[in-house]
């Protein structure tokens, strides 16, 4: 639902068959977008006219998806989380390499348009090399509705591995260094929703550099106070509406969350267009240190507390969230450039969350693991 505007609104791209297990979901794609709805996965990877997937199913599923699509022939973009092993994003990685596909992960807010203008100037050298990134993230993610496994650790449930792969991502495409390791704690203080809600980790980079990432998905403090209460979408938010999502859910039986989150998917009767945003993404409060100046990320601006004053540099608005996205995607398949989160990248981001589940488990230091032996 969230990337569809911008795969429409692509020159290069037609959406030109689907596949999903809801066949609500197909017959509005075969009405919405005069295209074809196939009722298995094999029959889209057989259908010619398919030249690339967006794959937005569960985690747990992405890394076959993918590989059968790379192995028939086809281009992925494939949502965040990569995957839920670092062994999975390794054999996805080699997958594409063997086939001579793009393999992109995302969207992630490491596309941020603010992101990407922070990283500029960090690679600028302009203000002196970066020493610091201070992320933080409070919102009220364990309390929307969930399908039980986003709340099953063993399957990709929890914070790490859909949060923190947006935290992480913004972090490396800010520093691009090496990771060097991650001390962390993950936590789960809510019983009734068992899997991680919330972590505080320390990483450090090959140059020395280092970053705070602390994220929590229980409901209480909603850093987007800190953002000019705009919303992680990009979308003006009411603060008078705190605590709306613990409520709401308290009334929902399981089956009724399972139905609430299935009525915001495509093809359900309420699930509308998803509507514009007048201002960019972003993934809560991040300040990035340098040498001679300390960088904050707004979904408007960047303020630069340099050594001898204060600057805002604008940043204009969207014209479409996540067009970029689908850009980089399109410009990686036409041979224009390859995509920076392509399989490798994702396959660290995806190393950092398993040293950070690491990590709190054994209370110490862990390097992620990027060196994956073939099997
Ligand atoms: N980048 C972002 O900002 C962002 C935001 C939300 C979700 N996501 C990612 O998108 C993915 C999906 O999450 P969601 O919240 O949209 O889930 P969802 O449950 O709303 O949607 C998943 C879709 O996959 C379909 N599906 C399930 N099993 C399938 C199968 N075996 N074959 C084909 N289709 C199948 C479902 O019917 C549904 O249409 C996750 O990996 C999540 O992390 C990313």
């Amino acid at each position: 639902m969230l990337t569809l505007p911008a795969l429409r609104a692509h020159p290069a791209v037609q959406l030109s068959a689907a596949h999903d297990l809801r066949d609500e979901a197909l017959v509005r794609f075969e009405s919405q977008f005069e295209a074809t709805g196939h009722r298995t996965y094999e029959a889209l990877l057989a259908d010619s006219s398919v030249d690339a997937l967006y794959i937005a199913t569960p985690h747990e599923l992405h890394a076959a998806q993918a590989i059968a699509a790379l192995e028939a022939g086809k281009h992925v973009l494939v949502e965040k989380p990569m995957a839920t092993s670092v062994g999975d994003c390794a054999a996805m990685a080699r997958a594409a390499e063997k086939a001579g596909k793009v393999l992109m992960v995302g969207p992630s807010h490491a596309f941020d348009e603010p992101v990407r203008v922070a990283a500029e100037l960090v690679a600028s050298g302009r203000y002196g090399k970066v020493r610091l990134v201070n992320a933080f993230n409070y919102t009220d993610f364990m309390y929307r509705p969930r399908r039980p496994e986003e709340l099953d650790s063993e399957r990709g449930g929890g914070v790490v591995y859909s949060q923190a792969a947006h935290q992480i991502d913004v972090v490396r495409r800010i520093v691009r260094q090496p990771v060097e390791s991650v001390r962390a704690v993950a936590a789960n203080w809510d019983a009734s929703r068992p899997s991680e809600g919330a972590y505080s980790a320390l990483m450090t980079f090959a140059s020395g550099a280092a970053a705070t990432l602390t994220y929590s998905g229980y409901a209480h403090y909603d850093s987007d106070e800190l953002l000019g209460w705009i919303s992680e979408l990009g979308r003006p938010k009411d603060p008078a509406r705190y605590g709306e999502a613990r409520k709401a859910l308290n009334q929902l039986s399981q089956q009724d969350e399972i139905d609430a989150k299935l009525a915001r998917t495509f093809g359900s009767a309420s699930a509308g267009d998803p509507a514009g945003a007048p201002h960019h993404e972003h993934f809560g409060f991040v300040l990035v240190s340098c040498e001679r100046a300390d960088l904050k990320l707004l979904p408007t601006a960047i303020e630069v507390f340099g050594d001898e004053r204060r600057e805002t540099i604008p940043i204009a608005p969207p014209t479409l969230s996540r067009a970029n996205v689908i850009e980089d995607f399109a410009a990686s398949i036409l041979g224009a450039r390859p995509p920076v989160h392509d399989g490798w990248w994702g396959l660290e981001t995806m190393a950092c969350c398993a040293a950070l589940l690491e990590s709190s488990r054994i209370a110490a230091d862990v390097k992620p693991q990027t060196i994956i032996q073939e099997s």
